[in-house]
C-alpha cells in the first residue's frame, strides 16, 4: 500500500476525492464528534474487509453503521422501537448509539454474524454530507490498530495506520474526544453495553424509566474486551494518595515517570513529566487520548494515570481508563 494521503476538510476538492476514495471501495478515516472513524460502503463486503485488515481487529467484533439521517434507518433495522425517536430527536446527531434488529439483507460482515446492528448519526456535517454523497451508510469502527489508544486528530491515525488506509479527512481534533454510548434497544429493558458521553441518567430524563447498566460488561458483547485503548508504555491507575507515595518512593528515582493527574500533588519532583488535566468532565474526555498519545510517544519506563472521581458522570472514563490499564 502507498504512504497515507492527508486531505484537508475545508477544501472542497478533497471533501469529493474521500468520497470517491468511499464509493470505489477504499477506505478513510474521517472526523466525528467523538473519535475518528475508519470509514467503508456499508454496501461493500470487499471495502469492509478492508477495515478488519487494516485495523487488525478480528471480524468477530462488529462495527457501528454511520447514517447521515433518521430517514434511512429503515433500510437497516427492523422493528424500531418507539424509544428510539423519543432518543434520537435529543441525541442525534450526537454520540449515542442503538443496538437494533437488524434487516435480513444487512452484511453479516458488518455485525460478525448477529442479528442485531449498532447505528448512530455522527455530529460531524462534512461526515454526514460523504455518507449522503457516497451511499445509504458507512461502517466506521475506531481509527486505530486493534486494543490501541484511539484517535482524535488526523496525527494520531497516521501514528498507527500509515500506509495502511488510503485517506484520511484531516478536520482538526475532536471535541467530544470519548466513544459513543451504546444502547442497547433490543431486549425489554434499555441497556447500556457500553457507557459514553451520554449517561444513563440522561437517557433516563427522556424515557422516564431505569436504564440498565451491567456494573461490568467487559466482554459483555463481542469487542467488548478486557484490555483496549492502551499504550505501548506500561501503565497504571493510582489515587493521589496512590500517586503521591508512589513517586517519593526511592525505587522510583530510576525511572522515567510521566503522570497524568488533575488532583494536586504533595510534591512536584523535576525528574518527573507531568500533565496536568482538567477536572472539568467535558474537558477531560475531550483531552484524554491525546494526553495518553503523547505520554506514550514520550516512551517513558511507566505512565501514572490518576483515577478519576467516583462519580457517575465519570463511568465512561473509568471504563476506557481500566482498559487502558488491564494486563
Ligand atoms: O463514537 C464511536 O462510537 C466511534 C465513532 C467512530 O463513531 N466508533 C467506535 O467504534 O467506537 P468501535 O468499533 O471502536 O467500537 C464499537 C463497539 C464494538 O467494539 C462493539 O463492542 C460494539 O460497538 N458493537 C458494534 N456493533 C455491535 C453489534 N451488532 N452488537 C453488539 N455490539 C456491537
Ligand atoms: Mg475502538
Amino acid at each position: 500500500m502507498q504512504y497515507t494521503k492527508i486531505l484537508n476538510i475545508n477544501e472542497k476538492n478533497d471533501i469529493l476525492k474521500a468520497i470517491n476514495l468511499l464509493k470505489t471501495g477504499h477506505v478513510v478515516a474521517l472526523p466525528t464528534e467523538t473519535v475518528y472513524g475508519l470509514a467503508a460502503d456499508g454496501n461493500n463486503d470487499k471495502a469492509i474487509e478492508k477495515i478488519f485488515i487494516a485495523k487488525n481487529r478480528p471480524t468477530t467484533n462488529p462495527l457501528i453503521l454511520h447514517l447521515s439521517d433518521l430517514s434511512k434507518l429503515d433500510m437497516w433495522a427492523d422493528n424500531i422501537p418507539a424509544e428510539l425517536y423519543k432518543l434520537a430527536e435529543h441525541f442525534w446527531p450526537g454520540p449515542l448509539t442503538f443496538l437494533l434488529h437488524k434487516k435480513t439483507d444487512v452484511s453479516n460482515l458488518i455485525t460478525a454474524g448477529s442479528s442485531k446492528i449498532a447505528v448512530r448519526i455522527p455530529r460531524n456535517e462534512v461526515f454526514r454530507h460523504i455518507i449522503r454523497e457516497s451511499g445509504d451508510g458507512l461502517v466506521a469502527p475506531s481509527a486505530n490498530l486493534y486494543t490501541k489508544i484511539s484517535p482524535t486528530s488526523a496525527d494520531h491515525v497516521l501514528c498507527s495506520l500509515n500506509c495502511r488506509i488510503s485517506a484520511i479527512l484531516d478536520g482538526g481534533p475532536c471535541n467530544v474526544g470519548i466513544e459513543s454510548t451504546i444502547l442497547d434497544l433490543t431486549s425489554k429493558e434499555p441497556t447500556i453495553l457500553r457507557t459514553g458521553p451520554i449517561t444513563a441518567q440522561k437517557i433516563e430524563k427522556i424515557l422516564g424509566i431505569k436504564i440498565k447498566m451491567p456494573a461490568k460488561h467487559f466482554e459483555h458483547v463481542p469487542g467488548n474486551v478486557k484490555r483496549h485503548y492502551q499504550p505501548n508504555t506500561k501503565t497504571q491507575m493510582m489515587n493521589i494518595d496512590q500517586i503521591n507515595s508512589y513517586i517519593a518512593l526511592s525505587s522510583s528515582k530510576n525511572k522515567n515517570i510521566g503522570i497524568l493527574h488533575y488532583s494536586d500533588l504533595e510534591t512536584y519532583y523535576d525528574r518527573l513529566f507531568y500533565i496536568r488535566a482538567s477536572a472539568i468532565k467535558e474537558t477531560y474526555a475531550r483531552d484524554l487520548y491525546k494526553h495518553l498519545h503523547f505520554l506514550d510517544q514520550k516512551e517513558f519506563d511507566e505512565i501514572i494515570i490518576e483515577s478519576p472521581p467516583q462519580d457517575d458522570e465519570w463511568l465512561d472514563i473509568l471504563d476506557r481508563l481500566r482498559k487502558a490499564v488491564a494486563s
